[in-house]
């Protein structure tokens, strides 16, 4: 059945009967036609096109990410308090005001350091999205905007990188959390709950969606589901991240990190507006999905559900596997900022993951609140499964099930490390 069209504007290729079999000769080859977009939707396509083109903020990225120099801000927050690497742990709270701002400092690279991965992944879906919405009369106006929207993304992740890596080398003469460009198809969660076996999986599962999906209107306007929901979360954490320098008393002298995240959140504003369009409003043009097409739609919104399941202490509003970052933790007490020896760097890691503290819960209410958000964001698509409505994998993660995965893994952690010391 072919779902009705808002308002029955344009017509030409609209199937009055609503079967599949009356689509016409381009329908039974495999390819449905869809509706033509009617006016006020096509007019909010474009509304929201011409204002993302006229508010671009790719020269303003670009430039900051050139004059990037980490003495200029070494001194400073780059974000609100709250958002800083633990905090609201027992390190945050016997942490000296200098290692405070390298906690603060090194959040941002952390954070970013995740979109930078997100946001290679979506050039490339991007891309193959509109290659199979291109195949609509009409549907040029999404194309350009997707166009416009990857190009942006390459702005976003230039300026991440440059004051990510940037950053490390200046604090601790090496990576941390950056790392050398990778393409689309690697696992995108960078410390996820993983191992070889998984990320061929994972591999394998990308790149056979980006093959089905530039051939198949409807999952290439599924994607944007997917899309919608992650920057929804990046919404809810980026929307604090760029108040530091919209709050800031002297913006043009605010350290440079902090404009990139305000910059970046204009530009992602428009980028959920698109994905919002395309996920709950231009879907309606398409016919309803076939049986596999549902499938396919829903492993993917389940798979963001496994994606998101955690969440991080380390890095409050990132769905980390906190165990995989705890030899990252561990190099960073190592090291001249915080001198630990072997012994406190161990204790403290304990410490912070494995009981209760300010941190684990206000990671905990963000987590929730990405829940419902995801929930609030689905709930007029109906082809969506229930248990993805519920969003059922997220709602199931608590405080309990936080700590006890960190305290098996960090015996864990523990165990491997002292068998590395007999080698
Ligand atoms: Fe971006
Ligand atoms: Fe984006």
């Amino acid at each position: 059945m072919v779902r009705e069209l808002h308002d029955g504007v344009g017509t030409a290729s609209f199937s009055p009967s609503g079967k599949q079999g009356e689509q016409g000769e381009q329908g039974r080859r495999g390819f449905p036609k869809a509706d033509a977009l009617n006016d006020p939707l096509r007019r909010r396509l474009e509304i929201n096109y011409r204002r993302n083109q006229k508010q671009d903020h790719t020269q303003l990225l670009d430039a900051a990410g050139r004059a990037f120099n980490y003495d200029d801000c070494r001194d400073s927050y780059w974000n609100p308090e709250s958002f800083s690497l633990l905090y609201g742990t027992p390190l945050w709270d016997q942490a000296s005001n200098y290692q405070r701002t390298v906690l603060n400092q090194l959040y941002w690279v952390a954070y970013y350091s995740q979109i930078i991965s997100a946001e290679i992944a979506t050039i490339f879906f991007n891309q193959t999205s509109a290659a199979a919405l291109y195949a609509h009369d009409g549907f040029r106006t999404i194309c350009d905007m997707l166009d416009l929207e990857s190009s942006q993304e390459r702005a976003h992740i230039s300026a991440f990188r440059a004051v990510g890596e940037q950053t490390e080398q200046a604090l601790l003469g090496k990576r941390l959390f950056s790392y050398p460009m990778r393409g689309p198809f690697i696992e995108t969660m960078i410390f996820a709950d993983t191992n070889r076996l998984k990320q061929w999986w994972k591999q394998l599962q990308l790149q056979a969606f980006g093959l089905i999906s530039a051939n198949n209107s409807f999952l290439a306007c599924q994607y944007f589901t997917v899309r919608g929901l992650r920057t929804l979360n990046g919404k809810l954490v980026q929307h604090q991240l760029s108040r530091y320098y919209q709050t800031h008393d002297d913006q043009e002298n605010a350290p440079i990190p902090s404009k990139i995240s305000f910059y970046h959140f204009m530009d992602e504003s428009s980028h959920f507006n698109s994905s919002t369009l395309l996920s709950q409003e231009v879907i309606h043009c398409l016919p309803q999905p076939t049986r596999f097409e549902t499938l396919v739609a829903n492993l993917g919104i389940r798979g963001c559900q496994q994606d998101h399941q955690q969440f991080s202490v380390a890095v409050n509003g990132i769905f980390w596997h906190d165990p995989a970052l705890y030899s990252k933790v561990y190099e960073l007490l190592r090291s001249h900022i915080f001198s630990m020896d072997d012994a406190d760097a161990k204790e403290m890691i304990r410490v912070c993951f494995t009981q209760e503290s300010e941190g684990v819960y206000r990671s905990y209410q963000t987590h929730r609140e990405a829940t419902a958000a995801y929930q609030a964001y689905l709930d007029s698509l109906d082809y969506v499964w229930p248990s993805n409505r519920r969003m059922s994998i997220m709602a199931a993660t608590s405080v309990e099930t936080y700590l006890a995965t960190q305290r098996r893994a960090w015996s864990r952690f523990i165990r491997v490390k002292e068998a590395h010391r007999d080698d």
